[in-house]
């Protein structure tokens, strides 16, 4: 079935109650709680969006994760069937820590279309936005690669900006970079948002480069492919259970996957809600009786870029979000 409706903006709902809900725990230094008021809202709130959907990219396999487990089918049942990618915090110790950046994240796109590799968990990255489309290639030198990029971009090279995970395995990356003059932005974590702040409108930074999360480079590729962005990843074995899971399943560490591989439609719809204040979503912001949420929704097919300001209000968030919020634990409960 054709997808007609866009699913974005029921998408929307999830990560803002999403978001509502955990942003609670901002600062209390509890990822699992933080975490679990997300899943449990965002879980809600998916179950009344009017499609046929699977879990591709979850919490985990069904023993581990209650809800939002990979193979878990979500929606109404009615409607297109979809492959769902969920990140109900993304960025769970910034938001343990208080920390800027954490957002709430769901991606659909067309059945069959996300790829996951089961058991890897993290790729080598190389994203771009859309006005260095073309520019990129992950299996060349560091210094090409932000030459080129500096070139499309119309930027000498030391107005280049790249981000970075913090993480002493990109000890040898940063110094590369260091070495072509170009700017970093060195972050804690959240390379979802760091992708897509290379594609948005006044980029605050170019070029994100390095190793992170395996799911989080399918979920970037869905925000890239609404932009016109892109992304190019290798598979990176963390140890050698992950290098013999590599052998034994016969993939290919040399193997690049490109946008289009990582999502193979242009049936893609993204939603994303600030959690804690970032650059290029805000934060939850609460007032006396409710919350102000500001979100993002995409959609390849379109092209279309919309921010979600809502304001909402506790008294009546049943009408918003079918849920049901207890102030007191932040639980969210079907009443
Ligand atoms: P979580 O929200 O699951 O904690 O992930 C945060 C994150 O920083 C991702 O954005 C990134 O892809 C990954 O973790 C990097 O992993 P690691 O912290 O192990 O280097």
């Amino acid at each position: 079935m054709r997808i007609e409706r866009n699913l974005g903006m029921d998408l929307v709902r999830a990560t803002e109650a999403a978001a509502l809900l955990s942003a609670r725990w901002m600062g209390r230094g509890n990822k699992n709680q933080a975490d679990q008021a997300a899943v449990d809202a965002m879980r809600f709130a998916l179950e009344s969006v009017p499609m046929n959907g699977v879990v591709v990219i979850g919490e985990g396999e069904k023993d581990q994760a209650p809800m939002l487990y990979t193979g878990e089918h979500i929606g109404t049942g009615e409607g297109a069937e979809v492959d769902v990618a969920v990140d109900p915090v993304e960025g769970t110790t910034l938001l343990a820590e208080g920390m800027p950046g954490a957002i709430s994240v769901v991606a659909v796109a067309e059945r069959g279309s996300l790829y996951t590799w089961e058991g890897i968990s993290y790729m080598d990255k190389i994203a771009v936005g859309e006005g260095a489309r073309g520019a990129i290639n992950i299996e060349a030198p560091v210094a090409d690669n932000i030459r080129n990029v500096a070139r499309a971009l119309g930027k000498d090279i030391d107005d280049v900006t790249v981000v970075v995970l913090d993480r002493p395995r990109h000890k040898d990356l940063i110094r590369q970079i260091r070495e072509t003059g170009a700017r970093i932005r060195l972050i804690l974590h959240g390379d979802v948002s760091a992708g897509i702040m290379t594609a948005i409108e006044n980029p605050p930074a170019d070029i994100l480069m390095g190793i992170g999360g395996a799911p989080e480079a399918v979920i970037t590729a869905c925000a890239l492919k609404c932009t016109g962005g892109e992304i190019q990843c290798r598979i990176w074995p963390k140890d050698d259970a992950e290098r013999n899971l590599v052998t034994e399943s016969g993939l290919d560490t040399r193997r690049v996957y490109q946008t289009d591989d990582l999502v193979r439609s242009d049936i893609v719809f993204f939603a994303a809600t600030g959690i804690t204040p970032g650059e290029f979503l805000n934060g939850v912001e609460f007032f006396g009786g409710g919350a102000r949420t500001h979100s993002v929704v995409m959609r390849a097919a379109s092209g279309t870029v919309r921010h979600i300001e809502a304001t909402h209000h506790w008294d009546k968030l049943m009408r918003i979000s079918d849920l049901q919020y207890d102030k007191g634990t932040s639980d969210v409960f079907d009443g």
